[in-house]
């Protein structure tokens, strides 16, 4: 079938569901992803042509995170290849209170192709589907900066936006702002999924010292742990972080949806009963 939409990281968080969202609409996008024909890998260049051919309209994700580095130059190299290529329109996932997210935002913006930001906040999802998921699994929650506000967003929101704003060229030209309704800290988060799990789940309050030692003793990736240090130390702290926006609803027409909406769904999903075996 012939398609002329592609959504890059397709079967990622966001990605997938927007695929979702546009197959609902009867629209077949092609899914940019390293094990897919024609497969595409930021590692590799060679990759992108046949991704990109004939394709107008572009949902791109980048991963792990346009804070890397490294993450600059890929977004500017794609973007050339995709305007010369003849690609219309992108539609960029961005990452509220990030300063390297917005300079590939602006490469994007200055590409003289038609485009839309979606710049997020921190994800629901990363409890259910990331990086949150095994200490909850464990029971034991162990995070700095507990008190810190975060308008923490769902993916399904996001998406919903993003496939909005790659068909409507409405919003070309525009920096939408995704958050949730409402600022929550981890230990109000560890609580809801508490009640709406049914389990105790322990919550510490630590340092971020205290964080990234228990990660390199768990020995992860090098730049994983950077990444994820650099995230609470410069994104999670960042007031621009820290503000509730209603972009979500002035797209949607509808409410964001509540950190409580979503955890009561995933629960019901079986996916935190999954006790891990000590
Ligand atoms: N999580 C958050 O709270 C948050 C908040 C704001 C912004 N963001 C932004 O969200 C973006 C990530 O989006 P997401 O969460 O939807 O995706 P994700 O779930 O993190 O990403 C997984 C996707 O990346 C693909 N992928 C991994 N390595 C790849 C490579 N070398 N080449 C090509 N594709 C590769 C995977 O595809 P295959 O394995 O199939 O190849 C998969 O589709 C990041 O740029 C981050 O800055 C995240």
């Amino acid at each position: 079938m012939k398609t002329n939409i592609l959504v890059i990281g397709g079967t990622g968080k966001t990605g997938r569901r927007v695929v979702e969202q546009l197959q609902n609409k009867g629209i077949e996008p092609r899914v940019g992803s390293r094990n897919l024909l024609p497969s595409f890998d930021w590692d590799n260049k060679d990759t992108w042509i046949s991704a990109l051919e004939g394709i107008e309209k572009m949902y791109v994700t980048y991963y792990p995170d346009l804070a890397v580095p490294g993450a600059k130059e890929a977004i500017e190299s794609l973007t050339y290849l995709a305007k010369e290529l003849g690609v219309k329109k992108m539609v960029l996932l961005s990452g509220k209170g990030e300063t390297e997210a917005e300079a590939c935002e602006k490469i994007v913006m200055n590409s003289g192709m038609d485009y839309t930001i979606v710049r997020a906040s921190w994800f629901n999802q990363n409890w259910s589907e990331s990086f949150f998921l095994d200490p909850i699994l464990s029971g034991e929650v162990a995070l700095p900066m507990s008190d810190v506000l975060i308008p923490f967003v769902d993916a399904n929101d996001i998406v919903e936006v993003a496939a909005t704003v790659l068909l409507n060229d409405t919003y070309n030209g525009e920096i939408i702002e995704v958050t949730g309704p409402e600022l929550i800290t981890f230990k109000d988060i560890v609580n809801i999924i508490s009640k709406t799990s049914k389990r105790n789940l322990n919550f510490y309050d630590i340092t971020l010292e205290q964080y990234i030692d228990g990660m390199k003793q768990m020995q992860m990736p090098n730049d994983v742990v950077w990444l994820i240090e650099y995230l609470f130390s410069h994104v999670l702290t960042n007031p621009k972080n820290q503000l509730v926006v209603n972009d979500i609803e002035r797209v949607l027409g509808r409410k964001a949806k509540t950190f409580l909406e979503y955890a009561q769904e995933t629960a019901e999903t079986g996916i935190w009963s999954q006790v891990e075996v000590q």
